[in-house]
Order: structure tokens, then sequence, then C-alpha cells
């Protein structure tokens, strides 16, 4: 049975993961302390925490708020920034089988180019993942992900720097996803991913006020998984480079509707943190699917819900 999936064709350096299950941004920190909990090496990658060029301390508490079938986030971009990345984390990193892609996220093009310069030979880094698409900070973040120039514009900063491969994620916050998308693979991106978090927030009836500190967050989960999946299915039919789905994917059922509606590979977010080993499980149950169907090669499902 083949799982391998290649992300980044069209790169020099590719980026082939054993297996299509990757974990989504956010939601495994660098994967250090995730290491210590799940064998990760069974993973596809590993994607770590959205990382910008100073140290960020995130926005004020609360930061999580529980919604029907969702999770609101509002956690600001909490991180340690890349200098530290690359000194603390990457060294662990380099001694993983599994590949690691780095998350970034700035304010100007500029700067999302600088952090991808010097991401460039860092040992344990095989791609990056230009975070366009942020909703809980307050500059940068998602409005370089609601239009098509800006958008292309920093998948085009970003690309000049590295010659690691490139993946664009996207934001769900747009009147229509698929002119953005097709504006950042037409100015080079190897791959997209989406979507990242819906906008929205929840008020706190005792206090009259809003619940999260961010006042907004970015609702995860069950919740979104239908609009997630309407957009991969969308966006996957107007590009050539491949689409990695991620929204709501909690069991192996999830995953495989994500696969059949054109992604090449899946992210998991939110259900890893109600349990760490929920990614290793969609990678078992998609096994087993393939074993029963008489699937040889996952390549053979993507896509195959499109219409003929
Ligand atoms: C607590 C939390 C933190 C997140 N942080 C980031 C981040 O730093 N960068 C990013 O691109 N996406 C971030 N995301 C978005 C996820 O990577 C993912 O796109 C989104 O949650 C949808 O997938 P899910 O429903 O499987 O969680 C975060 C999500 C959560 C829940």
């Amino acid at each position: 049975m083949k799982l391998s999936v290649e992300l980044a064709p069209h790169s020099q350096r590719g980026l082939l993961l054993k297996n299509p299950v990757m974990t989504a941004s956010g939601t495994v920190e660098y994967g250090i302390e995730y290491a210590k909990m799940v064998d990760i090496k069974q993973l596809g990658a590993i994607v770590c925490k959205g990382t910008t060029l100073t140290p960020r301390p995130g926005n004020p508490q609360p930061r999580l708020a529980e919604t029907a079938s969702g999770l609101l986030n509002s956690v600001g971009l909490q991180n340690i920034g890349i200098d530290a990345l690359i000194k603390e984390k990457a060294p662990t990193w380099a001694t993983w089988s599994v590949p690691v892609i780095v998350n970034i996220a700035s304010e100007s093009a500029e700067e999302y180019a600088q952090l991808a310069r010097k991401l460039e030979g860092v040992a344990g880094v095989s791609g990056i993942e230009v975070n366009i698409g942020c909703p809980n900070v307050v500059k940068g973040g998602m409005e370089f992900g609601q239009s098509p120039e800006t958008a292309a514009e920093v998948t085009k900063a970003v690309k000049s720097q590295t010659s690691l491969p490139v993946i664009v994620k996207l934001t769900p916050n747009v009147t229509d996803i698929v002119p953005i998308a097709q504006a950042v693979a037409g100015a080079g991106a190897d791959a997209l991913s989406l979507i990242n978090t819906v906008v929205g927030m929840a008020i706190d009836i005792t206090q009259r006020k809003p619940f999260l500190g961010g006042i907004s967050g970015g609702l995860s989960g069950p919740a979104i998984k239908p609009i997630a999946l309407h957009m991969v299915y969308r966006v996957s039919q107007a590009v050539e480079v491949p689409v990695i789905g991620c929204g709501g994917i909690g069991c192996a059922d999830d995953a495989l509707e994500f696969i059949m509606a054109g992604a090449t590979a899946v992210q998991i977010g939110t259900a890893n943190m109600v349990d760490p080993n929920a990614p290793l499980e969609v990678l078992e149950g998609i096994e087993r699917f393939m074993e029963r169907e008489g699937i040889k090669d996952i390549a053979d499902l993507v896509g195959m819900a499109k219409a003929s």
C-alpha cells in the first residue's frame, strides 16, 4: 500500500511525506513536548506554532472558549521568535526522521521575506508554511490573505528568499477564496493549505462584555469542517499545486472526505487538543479503509469525489 505523498513536486528539494497526515500549526507547539506523548515518526509531518521575527507575548486571557462543536481561540501568535526557534528547537528537529515545517507570520512582506531568509539552510527545517490568515492579531496576519494582490506579494517575497518548499495557508474569511488561491499559486507557492480559523466571538453575559481577551477569535474544530471541505473542493479544482486540507478533521472518515474532495494531505489541529493520538488514529483508519476497499495508492483517492 502506497501512502507517501509529494507536497512540492515543482520545488528543487521537494517535500516528500511518508503519509498524508500532518499536525496543524498552533496545536502541538514546536512538537517537542508532543513527541514525548506521541510516536511522531509515524506521522507525515509536524507543523510548528506560528513564528514571528521577534517574540510575542500573545493576547490577554482568556484565550480559549468552547462553542457548540468547536473552539474559539485568541492566542494572538504567542511565540518565542525566529532566532530562538532556530537556536533552541531546530537542533532537536534535525535528529527526527519526521519533516518539520515552520509556520511563519508577519506584519509586512519584507518581514515575511526576512523570516524565510533566516530559515534558509537551517538543519531540521524541511519547509515553510506562510500564515496569511491569522485572525487574532491587531496588525498584519489576516489582511494579507484577503486580497489576491497582497497574498501574491507575500508569496513572491518568501519564495525569493528560500529554496525550501513553500506552503501558503489561506484564510476562509474572504468573499471568494478561489482567486486568492490562484494568485498565490501563480506567485510560486509549492502547495496551499486551507483553512485557517473562521472569525467569531463569544459574550460573557454576566460581565456583559466579550468573553475573549482579544474580543474576537478564530473558530476551529468540527463546526468548521463543512466550510473547509467546500473550500478544498473548489480550490483543488482551480489550481495545479497540491492542496492540504484542514478544518475539523477528527477521524479517518473526515480525512478521507478531504482527500476525496481534492486534498493531497491533511492537517489535524483542534482534535489534538482533545486526544494527542488523533493524527495516528486518523492514519490507521485511512490504512484500514484502503485495505478494505482495495486501494493500492493514496493518490488514487485524491479528488475522487469531484464531479466529472
Ligand atoms: C489554539 C490554536 C492555535 C493556532 N495557531 C495557529 C498558528 O499559529 N498559525 C496558523 O497558521 N494556524 C494556527 N491555528 C489554526 C490551525 O492550524 C487550523 O488551521 C485550524 O484550527 C483549523 O483546523 P482544526 O479544526 O483541525 O483545528 C491555530 C488553531 C488553534 C486551535
